[in-house]
Order: structure tokens, then sequence, then C-alpha cells
């Protein structure tokens, strides 16, 4: 009998230190990188999951950069209430990288520690991932949640954001489509895509464009040039030319027009600020064809406002499954989605390489270039 109740009570302590270690469990989060329809939907899935296990959230204010200024936002019911359908981040973003600064991965853990963080979720693009996986090899407890309108994150079917993106460029083209066809002229959409052409390539072929360039299949601006002649005999006084931000071209291609390699600004991460090959574009088909062209880029508009009915599920999702990877302990991996299942890899083998354009998509959108 005796024995027996301090057997309970042993056990009813065990339950209240255990309950006591669950409410002190305090995960930061933080979101990196360019901003992307999607990542409040992301936050509010985390909030309100971590609710039913008692973890505290605290939003680490824009980006890797708030840890180290300290600067903190606890999120609970109230800060995430009535954000899902809006773009951008409540907690704000950069490109930030801690592991620039002097001893920075020191600095890093030093951090994590005073802030007293249990674990760290880092919502964040490719760049973003790469400082996670460092972050996670100085012995930090991270966990990766995709983001980026390019959809080029390798391990993951969709990321958040890149249906939002493509509906905007959609949409864009559509009303490109009036101008070129009332003018007869060649319109140069400019879409973004640094590496990947996903956007252009789902845009291009849901509004109709006759040329799609992306950076891993190249085209030639003479075939461009081609199929505008070829519509033009067949009555077709317009055509649409949509254009990934990262295209490259052999600069020989470019017989009128002088394009500027040297001045090229760099951003956070120092990758090359891209924007304004359509530009070249067009007057190299004007010049070379005759046919007026017309440029047009598309830009941020891409990554701002609402996001779509499914990147608010495919983030709300991210947001849910990262808290349960949390409560498995499953640091050091980035959720995924795969064939519409919730799953997650090493963030190692996230970063491992790019997911470009699948070539059979490419092969659809090929068939309407003539
Ligand atoms: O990484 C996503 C992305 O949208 C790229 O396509 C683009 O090059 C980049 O962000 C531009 O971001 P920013 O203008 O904020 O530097």
């Amino acid at each position: 009998m005796k024995s027996g109740s301090s057997g309970k009570r042993n056990k009813q302590q065990a339950t209240v230190a255990q309950s006591k270690v669950l409410t002190e469990m305090k995960i930061g989060v933080l979101t990196s990188g360019g901003d992307c329809p999607g990542l409040n939907a992301v936050l509010r899935g985390i909030v309100r999951k971590s609710m039913s296990y008692d973890y505290r959230i605290i939003g680490i204010l824009n980006g890797w950069k708030g840890l180290i200024d300290e600067d903190y936002l606890e999120l609970g019911l109230k800060e995430v209430s009535g954000i899902i359908n809006r773009g951008g981040t409540i907690i704000g973003t950069s490109r930030y990288n801690p592991f620039m600064e002097k001893d920075g991965k020191n600095l890093l853990v030093e951090k994590v520690q005073k802030a007293g963080f249990s674990s760290l979720i880092c919502i964040g693009g490719e760049g973003s991932m790469h400082i996670a996986q460092l972050a996670h090899e100085a012995g930090i407890n991270v966990i990766g949640v995709p983001k980026t309108i390019d959809n080029d994150i390798y391990g993951t079917d969709f990321t958040f954001g890149f249906d939002t993106a493509v509906n905007i460029a959609t949409e864009a083209i559509d009303r490109l489509h009036s101008t070129a066809e009332s003018h007869h002229r060649v319109m140069v959409v400019e879409v973004m895509g640094r590496n990947a052409g996903w956007i252009a390539v789902y845009s291009g072929i849901a509004g109709g464009a006759d040329i799609i360039a992306i950076p891993e299949q190249k085209v030639g601006i003479e075939h461009m040039i081609s199929v505008i002649r070829n519509r033009y005999l067949r009555g077709k006084k317009f055509s649409i030319i949509v254009v990934a931000e990262g295209c490259t071209f052999d600069l020989a291609e470019f017989q009128n027009v002088r394009i500027d390699t040297k001045n090229v600004k760099k951003d956070d991460f120092g990758r090359p600020r891209l924007g304004g090959i359509s530009h070249y574009l067009a007057e190299e088909i004007e010049a070379r064809s005759g046919f007026e062209t017309r440029a047009t880029i598309l830009g941020h508009l891409q990554r701002g406002g609402m996001p779509t009915a499914f990147d608010r599920v495919l983030g709300t999702r991210y947001g849910v499954y990262a808290v349960e990877m949390v409560r498995k302990e499953k640091f050091g991996r980035m959720c995924s989605i795969q064939g519409n299942e919730m799953t997650d890899i090493p963030i190692k083998k996230a970063i491992s390489r790019l997911k470009t354009v699948d070539p059979d998509i490419y092969d659809v959108a090929q068939v309407f270039f003539h």
C-alpha cells in the first residue's frame, strides 16, 4: 500500500515535471529571404498547432538578423489572427547570413542559448536552408520549411507562393494579350525565376505563350523570330514571349544591343540582382525582325498581395507539420510535400541541388512554339 502510493506520487511528479518541460518549450521562428505569399499562413499554422502542446512561439524579427539583434515578438492567438489572407510576413524578413559575421557560429549558438530557444523553425528558400544546415551542424535544433515563389527547392513537389506567382503572371499575360493583339506587337513578359523557369513554364502554358525561355533550356533569338514570322504569315500579327529573369544568352546572339555585364548589383546573399533581360531581348528582336516589340517586367508584383487558396492550404499544412516535427525531434530536416503527402527530408539533401524544370513539362510547352 505504502510503496503503491509512493509509486503513484513518483508517477505524478514525473508527469508534472514532464508537463513543465513541455510548457517551457520555446520555439524561435523566423522567415528569411525574399517575401512570399503564404508565409503568414505558415506562421498561423505553427502558432495554432503549438497551442495544443503548450509550446511558446517566439517570432524572430527580420530573419536571422533578429537573432543577432535579439529582436523578438511572442506570437499568440492575437498576433496570428486574421493573417491567413495577407501577403508578406508579419515578422519581417532579410537576406542576412549570420555566418558572415566574425565568429558567426559561436555568436549564433550563444544567442539561441541566451534566448532559451529549444529549437528554431527556419522558413526560407535555398539560401536560407544553407544557413539552417550550418546552424544544425553547429548543434542548434533546426527545422526547415521550404519557401519560394520560384519552386526550385529540391525534395518537395511544391513550395508555397509558387501558385500565387503563377496566377499573377498568367493574369498579366492575359492582359498583355489585349495590347499585343490590338497593336500587332510582340510582347516580351519577364517573370521571376533565378535558376529555374517554373513560373515561366506554368504561366506561359496557362497564358498561351508562343515562346517560353527558361534558364534550363536555350532558345536562340533567331528561332524566336522565326516563330513570330510564322505566326504573322498565318495571320497572327502578334506574339507573346515569356522569359524567366535568370535566362542567359550567348553575348554573340545580340548583334544590335550591348549588354552591360559589369555593373550588376548584388543582393545580401551576394547573388546578382536580376531583372532586365527582357529589355535587351525586345530591342534585339525589334532590330532584327522589324516587328514592334515591347518588354514588361512583372518583378515584385508576383510576390505581393493575397496568397491563392492553394498556397494558404499548403502554407498551413507546412506550419502544422513543422510543429509535429519539433515534437518528434526531427531536427536537421525540412518538411516537404510529395504526391500530396506531407513528409520530411534532411536539409542537407534539400540543398544538395536545385529542382529545375521537369523536361516533360517543357516538352508540353514547346508544342506551341510554332
Ligand atoms: O528567390 C526568389 C526570387 O523571387 C527570385 O526569383 C528573384 O531573383 C529574387 O527573389 C529577387 O528578390 P529581391 O528583389 O527581393 O532581391
